[in-house]
């Protein structure tokens, strides 16, 4: 037995002395969800799958990998495309299904309390039934977990009115890497009280602390919504409507999502069951939507001002929802990308930020250096526009495997050479750890590693992933 061999296994009793038997699942008992997420990469078998019930359990059992020197994943819904949450052979998983629940909604405060491992759309249905809002929205509500949504910083779809994920909390609770548990509850709005230390902790993907339980902002819920799906010819146009937008609807734009032909072909066609709002071929389709609070006033509005945008000649065609059913309708075509995996097979997503005046001469670049450079290789578009947040899927259909590396290598020089990021909400995980240099400097690479440093010296929080410890000699 190897020393680290012999450490895990130590760990592994210590652990099973004090938990309760559900809470450590081992050999064969561990499950096919826990070995791997949505990234595509080879399922992997953790040393342990460990399922903490409260946040002390957390704590107590990152003090005692700490005490062993064995390393921990924090896993929530696995539905990230980053390999944030993926296992590692070496590592015990900690797994947070067990920790789920709505703890309190306050109504004066407009906060809802939730446990890390609630799944998102838990907590949206929760919201509704107090009469409010929880505005982050993404494709994979029904299997993510809140936990995984605040780690990861997660985008989504209505980023353009209400923020990222980090602007969604007022509050949270997170296990240490030497088992410290900061219960930083917090529910007001204005806290100048020092450094504002969740923000540390939102988007380091599971590398500087475990969420455990956090406080989400609630927003009152539209009194109204409408949504238009238009086509439109040229991407000029794009961006004079998503000014017109931003002008015209103001506050209520909640939306603005593009999608280029060839996600459209290969939504419409591809994916079954996916009624197309608009016939035609256009150059871009373009998912509008608006909240508003007054259906006679603001839907009066919307009409007016999607009017106004066919005279200027922006609209070349379009359907404005009449019902809650087209809107629905109008969003599957949006959320059919979250049914590729099954369609088109294994792929590379991405989800690169740019400027948004360059999308479409970068979607140009890019889909003609793959064709041209990787052999069968096709590529699709579409995003949210409006956040400066574009979505890539790229393949060669069929391959026994895909040209990866190779893949990845074109699309982030194409997304260095345009001034982006190579990741604009989705996170860094292991898979585009590579090329986090190529949108952050030398310099802000090595805070984050100071960062890193100061808060899990041992390195035994999410190891290989965003951010390596520096080397040791450095600060010495
Ligand atoms: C989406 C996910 C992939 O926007 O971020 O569809
Ligand atoms: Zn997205």
């Amino acid at each position: 037995m190897t020393v680290a061999s012999s450490r895990a296994s130590a760990c592994i009793e210590a652990l099973t002395g004090l938990f309760d038997k559900n809470a450590l699942l081992t050999g064969d008992d561990i499950p096919a969800r826990n070995r791997a997420d949505t990234s595509f990469l080879p399922p992997v078998t953790p040393l342990a799958v460990f399922r903490p019930g409260t946040p002390g359990e957390v704590a107590a059992a990152l003090r005692i990998c700490a005490e062993y020197g064995v390393p921990v994943v924090p896993q929530g819904g696995l539905t990230g495309l980053a390999g944030g949450a993926h296992p590692i052979a070496d590592a015990i998983a900690l797994s947070l299904e067990r920790l789920q629940g709505i703890e309190e909604i306050d109504p004066a405060a407009a906060t809802m309390t939730v446990r890390a491992g609630t799944p998102l759309e838990v907590i949206q249905k929760a919201a509704d039934e107090a009469g409010f809002f929880i505005p982050l929205d993404l494709g994979a509500r029904g299997s993510c977990a809140i936990g995984g949504n605040l780690g990861t910083n997660a985008g989504g779809n209505r980023v353009i009115r209400y923020g990222m994920a980090r602007e969604m909390v007022l509050g949270i609770e997170v296990a240490l890497a030497d088992g410290t548990l900061i219960t930083s509850l917090n529910k007001m709005i204005k806290n100048n009280a020092g450094y504002d230390l969740k923000q540390l902790f939102i988007g380091s993907e599971g590398t500087l602390g475990v969420i455990t339980r956090a406080v989400l902002r609630l927003q009152p819920q539209p009194g109204c919504t409408m949504a238009a799906l238009c086509g439109v010819d040229d991407y000029e146009s794009v961006v004079k409507l998503l000014g017109g937008a931003r002008k015209g609807l103001g506050p209520l734009l909640s939306a603005f999502e593009v999608m280029w032909p060839d996600y459209w072909h290969a939504a419409t066609e591809r994916v079954q069951g996916i009624r197309k709002p608009i016939e035609g071929k256009h150059a871009f389709y373009v998912l509008i939507e608006a909240q508003g609070l007054d259906e006679a006033v603001d839907g009066e509005r919307f009409n007016r001002w999607m009017e106004a945008q066919f005279e200027a000649g922006l609209i070349a065609d379009a359907a404005i929802a009449q019902s809650r059913a087209d809107i629905l309708a109008f969003w599957r075509t949006r959320d059919a990308a979250g049914e590729f995996q099954t369609v088109l097979g294994p792929h590379c997503a991405f989800d690169i930020g740019l400027p948004v005046a360059e999308m479409d001469r970068f979607a140009g670049t890019c889909r003609k250096r793959l064709e041209n450079e990787v052999a069968g290789c096709h590529s699709v578009y579409y995003g949210h526009i409006g956040d400066g947040n574009l979505h890539i899927v790229a393949l060669v259909e069929g391959a026994a495997e895909q040209p990866s590396k190779e893949i990845n290598r074109i699309v982030y020089e194409t997304v260095r050479g345009f001034g982006g990021t190579v990741s604009a909400e989705h996170g860094i995980g292991t898979v585009k750890k590579p090329y986090l240099p190529f949108t952050r400097s030398a310099e802000e690479l090595a805070l984050m590693a100071r960062i890193k440093f100061a808060l899990d010296p041992k390195g035994i929080l999410n190891p290989g992933k965003v951010i390596d410890l520096p080397k040791t000699e450095t600060f010495a």
